[in-house]
């Protein structure tokens, strides 16, 4: 009897391992309809019988995103959102441009694991370990280098050539968020209390007021 429950234990434990990416499929697809709003864990499926070509497909990826920006990069992403066939199939696309010196700030992704390939352009990229090691494992990519960024771990690239640089990247959810650490910690709304940040990052009230006024 005990070992069973044992087995049953051990059972259960691998299968919400197994779910540490986006649940698989019980059908061919199940194409967004964005119709629906009821509130589901993923979105409702279009009547397959409905379900054409352009439900599987994007456009645009070829085109630069604008740089103009604080951070000097652009992501522009596929996700379920812009590619309805993705919903129920836990993989999601994005393009990432960078100015000369453009980064992409450290963020996390709160469901996806991330693979990224550098199209144009050479990128220092790296990620930080979980609490309590906080360990930087970061490299430097040229045209054609491959990077993995596991998932829910904060990480960055950063263009550390002269001219521009495009990367893509695949991430193992059809919704990865991300979760930008400057503007969730700073920029939030309502603000975080400056008191709890300035205890936090070790510094002066002011400073937290100085950087919260940038977000
Ligand atoms: C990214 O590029 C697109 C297309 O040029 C633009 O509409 C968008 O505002 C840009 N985003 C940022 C954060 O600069």
């Amino acid at each position: 009897m005990t070992s069973r429950l044992l087995l049953f234990v051990l059972l259960v434990a691998s299968c919400s391992l197994a779910m540490a990416a986006d649940p698989s499929p019980l059908q061919d697809f199940c194409v967004a309809d964005p119709n629906e709003h009821l509130f589901v864990n993923g979105e409702f499926c279009k009547d397959p019988a409905l379900v054409v070509a352009d439900d599987f497909f994007f456009s645009g990826l070829d085109v630069m995103g604008d740089t103009n920006n604080a951070v000097g990069s652009n992501v522009t992403a596929v996700t379920v959102v812009q590619l309805p066939g993705l919903n129920t199939l836990g993989i999601s696309l994005a393009r990432i441009d960078f100015a000369p010196g453009g980064i992409n700030p450290p963020h996390t992704h709160p469901r996806a694991s991330e693979i990224l390939t550098v199209i144009e352009g050479t990128l220092e990229v790296g990620f930080v370990t979980s609490n309590p090691e906080n360990r930087l494992i970061a490299r430097k990519l040229q045209r054609g280098d491959v990077f993995v960024f596991p998932q829910g771990l904060i990480h960055f690239q950063s263009n550390i050539g002269d001219c521009n640089a495009v990367a893509i990247a695949g991430l193992g959810s059809q919704n990865p968020g991300v979760i930008t650490i400057a503007n969730a910690v700073f920029g939030s709304n309502p603000d975080i209390d400056e008191n709890i940040l300035a205890r936090a990052f070790q510094v002066g009230v002011d400073v937290v007021r100085q950087i919260q006024a940038n977000f």
